[in-house]
């Protein structure tokens, strides 16, 4: 099983047939059909997202899933060209470690708006203390590749988590260290 640090991105891509073999269903609030793929993460990665939801439930913030693992074939399906969605490979989804999170006050999309709500606020700064990190934070485009992306969140353990955040670094310049 690959590790819950690992770089994915356009460089550093997954296999085609790489599928963690731990996938689980996340027991939190989903906007997705019931058996959808959408809903898995790796087991430890779901356990994290359920300790972080209770949290803002407890918080009276209201965090939505949107879209959890997704498999090569479905990336190939997804991918347009656009600088939102990665190629088949390229994307953290394929990892089980990633989620992308909205919130009713923006109607669930995935946009740049869900930054200035209560919710968006909560998962950037609450996110780490679960050990996932904002991947894609807006200045660093041209570092990770990808456009600015406050919904979606990777896990990557807490002490790593706590150390980006608390650097300002990506993972990209992490593992370039
Ligand atoms: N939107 C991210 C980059 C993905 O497709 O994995
Ligand atoms: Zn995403």
């Amino acid at each position: 099983m690959l590790s819950y640090t690992l770089l994915v991105n356009r460089e550093h891509p997954l296999e085609p047939d790489y599928i963690p073999d731990d996938l689980v269903y996340v027991d939190i609030p989903f906007h997705a059909p019931h058996d959808s793929p959408k809903r898995m993460l790796r087991r430890q990665a779901a356990k994290a997202v359920q300790e972080l939801f209770h949290r803002s439930i407890e918080m009276k913030v209201n965090l939505i899933g949107i879209s959890g693992y997704r498999s090569y074939q479905r990336q190939q399906q997804l991918h347009t060209g656009s600088s939102y969605v990665a190629p088949a490979g390229a994307s953290e989804h394929q990892s089980g470690l990633a989620l992308d999170v909205s919130c009713p006050a923006v109607s669930l999309e995935l946009t740049e708006e869900f930054a200035h709500t209560p919710e968006g606020k909560f998962l950037h700064d609450y996110a780490p203390l679960y050990g996932f990190i904002l991947r894609y934070p807006q200045g660093k485009e041209k570092i990770t590749g990808y456009a600015y992306e406050p919904w979606h969140i990777r896990y990557v353990t807490k002490s790593l988590a706590l150390y980006l955040s608390l650097t300002g670094m990506t993972l990209e310049e992490y593992h370039a260290i």
